[in-house]
C-alpha cells in the first residue's frame, strides 16, 4: 500500500461507521448492511470461481496486453503472465462476492461490466442472476479471449463480451440498451474516461438502477472522479466502501445521503 492509500485509508476509516449498522437511519442502507454486506452465507459459486482464480493465478502462459487505459501499477510492459493478470487485476474474492450478493439480492436484468479482464468479476455477476442479460467490455484482445474460454469453460451462457476500446464499444452497446439495472465501472482508472463513462451510463438508468465504482481511492484522479460523481443530482445514495464506491438513484429515498461504512 502506498503512503497516500495509507492515509486515505486512515481517513476513511475514521469517518466511516462500523459496518454493522448501528446508528444507520435509513432502512434501505440497514437492510443493506445486514443482508447485503454482511450477509455470512457460503454460495456454491464462491467455490467454482475461485478455483479458477487459484489456477489462473498459478498460470505462467505470457500474453501481449495493449495497455488503453490507465495501465497497471504492477507492470509496466506489455507481456503478462495470465498469473500475474489475475493476481492484480481481478476484484479480489472479498468483493467478487459482495458483488455476487448485490446482484442476487437486487436481481437486475441488465447488466453492463466496463473491463472484463479475465472474466473472473463477470462469473460473479452473471451467476449471480442467470436470467440476466450480462455484457462485459475489454479492448485487449488476448485477455478477451481468455475470458470467452472462461465462459465456455464454467457453461455461463448469459453474458456477452464485446471486444474493442470502451470509446466505441460503450456508445454502441448503450445505444442497443433502453435500460441498465446494475453498471460495474472498472477499466481506465482516470478523471476524464471515468466521468465520460458516468455520464454515457446515465441517461439508462432507472430509479432502481445501481452503479458500482471500482477504486475509488487508488489515484487523486479516481477519488475527484468519486468526489464528483457521487455529488451529482441524480444520485440519491452513495455508499463508500473504500475499495469501491456504490451509487442508487431510487428518488423515493427523499433525503440524498452520502455514507462510508467499514467492510
Ligand atoms: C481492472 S481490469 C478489470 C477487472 C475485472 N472487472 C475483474 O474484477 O475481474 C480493467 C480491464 O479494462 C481494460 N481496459 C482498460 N481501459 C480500456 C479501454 N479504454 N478500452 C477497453 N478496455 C480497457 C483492461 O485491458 C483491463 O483488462
Amino acid at each position: 500500500m502506498n503512503i497516500q492509500l495509507f492515509i486515505d485509508y486512515i481517513k476513511y476509516y475514521l469517518s466511516s461507521s462500523n459496518g454493522k449498522g448501528h446508528g444507520v437511519h435509513s432502512p434501505f442502507v440497514f437492510d443493506f448492511i445486514t443482508n447485503v454486506l454482511n450477509n455470512k452465507k457460503h454460495y456454491y459459486t464462491y467455490d467454482q470461481v475461485e478455483a479458477l482464480r487459484q489456477k489462473l493465478a498459478e498460470d505462467r502462459t505470457t500474453i501481449e496486453v495493449e495497455d488503453l487505459g490507465a495501465g497497471s501499477k504492477h507492470s509496466s510492459t506489455n507481456t503478462r503472465t495470465i498469473g500475474s493478470i489475475a493476481r492484480n487485476a481481478a476484484k479480489p474474492p472479498k468483493f467478487g462476492k459482495l458483488l455476487f450478493r448485490m446482484v442476487n439480492q437486487y436481481q437486475p436484468a441488465t447488466i453492463l461490466e466496463v473491463g472484463t479482464s479475465l472474466g473472473i468479476t463477470t462469473f460473479y455477476l452473471a451467476s449471480a442472476n442467470r436470467s440476466a442479460n450480462v455484457v462485459t467490455l475489454e479492448g485487449a484482445e488476448g485477455i478477451a479471449k481468455k475470458a470467452v474460454q472462461h465462459f465456455d469453460q464454467l457453461d455461463l451462457q448469459n453474458v456477452r463480451l464485446v471486444l474493442g476500446n470502451f470509446d466505441t464499444t460503450l456508445p454502441k452497446v448503450l445505444a442497443a440498451m433502453d435500460q441498465l439495472d446494475f453498471v460495474f465501472l472498472d477499466g481506465n482508472h482516470r478523471l476524464a474516461p471515468t466521468l465520460n463513462y458516468f455520464n454515457q451510463v446515465l441517461p439508462r438508468m432507472s430509479t432502481q438502477s445501481i452503479i458500482v465504482v471500482d477504486d475509488i481511492y487508488w489515484s487523486a484522479e479516481m477519488k475527484e472522479a468519486w468526489r464528483q460523481i457521487k455529488s451529482h443530482n441524480s444520485v440519491m445514495l452513495s455508499i463508500d466502501l473504500f475499495s469501491i464506491g456504490i451509487l442508487f438513484f431510487n428518488p423515493s429515498f427523499k433525503v440524498r445521503q452520502d455514507f462510508a461504512i467499514r467492510f
